[in-house]
């Protein structure tokens, strides 16, 4: 298919009922050669995927599948579908998903000021034609879901923390996320002209419906492992030494290890890792660590509890 296709076969306008909708959008070609390539890819805008990750990410594409990301906060979740957008040029479309979200900030809005204003400004017409103008595109107000599918460009759909939005909520996504399709009931059926890459994000606060699980390739991303995190952290750290790195990557470890009531993330590794560079640190001791300890963790307790940990860990590894 060459462009969206905005089902209005105006004068006869097809209503909700007449629509006639399948048709899956043409595949376009593979965007990655192999899942090595995938990972390669991301390493090269900075995110370093294990081969999980980019398996998923390279099926994603290859069946034309959203993919459902879980894991802990702050492991790269959201950071992951950026760098696939970087990755493949895409535009990144965003949906920040909160509780209330409805249809009107997800899908799409009739522009009422401006039928209205279209109404008052051509009253003499007849009501078939008025309606036949008003209900188009141009008074349409796209949301990112719509716009994601409207988009010629290729694009990255990123609808983020969708577990916090309501269980009712959910059901806006089904048809997008099998068909790349939007019903509008006055106008027809937007249909994607390209297959958008599509990345939902969960912190996992609550069970997702079956129906949206069914529709997608889950990918559940954990904390990185002690290589892969100080790689992370050379990466994303400007001016840190191998050394110190290392080190940051060993002591989150063995703080993750206890039993906490929020575990260090990633970006908050990262936080330290830089703060320790803003220092001036070249090699953590015990006591410099305790010092820093509230920029990995957020509550008093688990400070506390680390804080006597470290107090007897051998931070040289
Ligand atoms: N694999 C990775 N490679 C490079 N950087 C990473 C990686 N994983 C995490 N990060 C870093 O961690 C930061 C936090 O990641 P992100 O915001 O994607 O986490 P999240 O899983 O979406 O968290 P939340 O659940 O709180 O939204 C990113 O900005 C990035 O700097
Ligand atoms: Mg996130």
């Amino acid at each position: 298919m060459s462009s969206d296709q905005t089902e209005t076969a105006r004068p006869s306008r097809p209503r909700a009922s007449e629509e006639i909708t399948s048709g899956f959008p043409e595949a376009g070609p593979p965007r990655f050669e192999s899942i090595d390539a995938v990972r390669t890819g991301l390493a090269g805008v900075d995110y370093l995927a294990d081969d999980g990750i980019s398996g998923v990410v390279y099926l994603a594409d290859r069946l034309a599948k959203p993919v459902l990301v879980e894991g802990p906060a702050g492991t790269g979740k959201t950071e992951l579908a950026k760098s696939v957008a970087r990755l493949t040029g895409s535009r990144l479309i965003r949906l920040q998903c909160y509780e209330g979200l409805d249809e009107s900030k997800a899908l799409y809005e009739w522009n009422y000021k401006k039928q209205l204003l279209r109404i008052q400004a051509d009253a003499g017409q007849s009501w078939e034609q008025l309606e036949e103008d008003i209900f188009s595109e141009e008074f349409l107000l796209t949301r990112p879901l719509l716009e994601a599918i409207k988009s010629k460009e290729p694009v990255v759909l990123l609808i983020d923390e969708i577990d916090r939005v309501e269980l009712e909520t959910e059901a806006l996504l089904l048809e997008i996320l099998s068909e790349y399709q939007v019903s509008i009931p006055e106008l027809g059926t937007v249909r994607a002209s390209q297959i958008p890459l599509v990345f939902l994000t969960s912190n996992n606060t609550r069970e997702l419906s079956e129906a949206l699980k069914r529709r997608c390739l889950y990918l559940h991303i954990d904390y990185p492992g002690l290589e892969r995190e100080r790689a992370i952290i050379e990466t994303r750290v400007p001016g840190i030494s191998q050394a110190l790195a290392d080190q940051v990557a060993r002591i989150v470890r063995s703080i993750r290890s206890l039993d906490l009531k929020k575990a260090p993330s990633v970006s908050e590794t990262l936080d330290w890792a830089r703060t320790l560079v803003v220092l001036g640190v070249e090699s953590i001791d015990a006591e410099q660590a305790k010092d820093t300890l509230h920029i990995l963790l957020k509550y008093r307790s688990d400070i506390d509890r680390a804080s006597k940990e470290l107090a007897g860990l051998d931070t040289s590894g």
